[in-house]
């Protein structure tokens, strides 16, 4: 579902490359964690993943379509980012406006974005929430409100940036079953270890801009040499 090769990202030229030669796939609903210490890359690969930063080399398809410019729509369609600051996602005055902003912009009917909006906001143990203003929010209504805004859209690949940042014990849990009964691919950023096994069984380890190691999560998240090597 998911293809990345030999993608290699510098934010400016003269930069220091900030992902080397990274190479890996997503089957069709597959979850998978991506963990490394602090500036390893892991919202860096997210971002790239759906087009919002430019690769410096290499490919990337989803869903059979070839990233580039022209089809960077269709791509969008396909992938939804929650993103590690939720402050950069929330843009509308209300919830409400916020979390539709994407079907009005695809034109369904303001019925239907009602309907679909009350779905997601009951699934995620939010509905209380859905006449606040966004920037008035909690740093975990604020996440879980990112999350419905993305789920709304229905996409096949979702691209989960430290999603339990934020959340108390209870959210966490909610938030880590929700995700668990979702049909979506996943690649899921995080340092809550702890998430990453519960809720994904491969990892992709990332130190310093490469894929350091891949394999089961449980695996990899025993072998505390490797861990240690990657800094975390
Ligand atoms: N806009 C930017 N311009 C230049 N360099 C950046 C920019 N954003 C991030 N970087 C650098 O890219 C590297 C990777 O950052 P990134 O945010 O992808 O790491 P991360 O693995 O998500 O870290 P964290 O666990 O802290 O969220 C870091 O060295 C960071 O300083
Ligand atoms: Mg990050």
């Amino acid at each position: 579902m998911l293809h990345v090769k030999h993608l290699t990202v510098q934010y400016s030229p003269g930069d220091p490359l900030v992902l080397r030669d990274i190479h890996f796939s997503l089957e069709p609903a597959e979850r998978v964690a991506l963990i490394g210490a602090n500036g390893a890359g892991k919202s860096t690969l997210l971002l790239t993943l759906i087009g919002v930063i430019k690769p410096r080399e290499g490919g990337i398809t989803l869903g059979g379509i070839p990233m580039n410019q022209e089809r960077l729509r269709e791509l969008r369609q396909l992938a939804g980012m929650v993103f590690q600051d939720p402050d950069n996602q929330l843009f509308m005055p209300t919830l409400m406006d916020d979390i539709g902003f994407g079907l009005r912009n695809y034109g369904f009917d303001e019925t239907a974005i009602e309907e679909r909006i009350a779905a997601i906001l009951a699934q995620l143990g939010i509905s209380h929430l859905k006449n606040r203003l966004s920037h008035k929010l909690s740093g975990g209504e604020k996440r879980l409100a990112a999350l419905a805004g993305v789920l709304v859209m229905d996409p096949s690949l979702l691209l989960l940036d430290e999603p339990s940042a934020f959340l108390d014990p209870r959210s966490r849990r909610t938030l880590i079953s929700i995700l668990a009964g979702l049909p979506q691919t996943m690649l899921v950023a995080t340092h809550d270890l702890d998430l990453a096994q519960t809720l994904c069984p491969r990892a992709i380890l990332l130190k310093e801009g490469r894929v350091f190691a891949e394999g089961p999560t449980q695996e990899l998240l025993q072998n505390h040499t490797l861990l240690e090597q990657a800094g975390l």
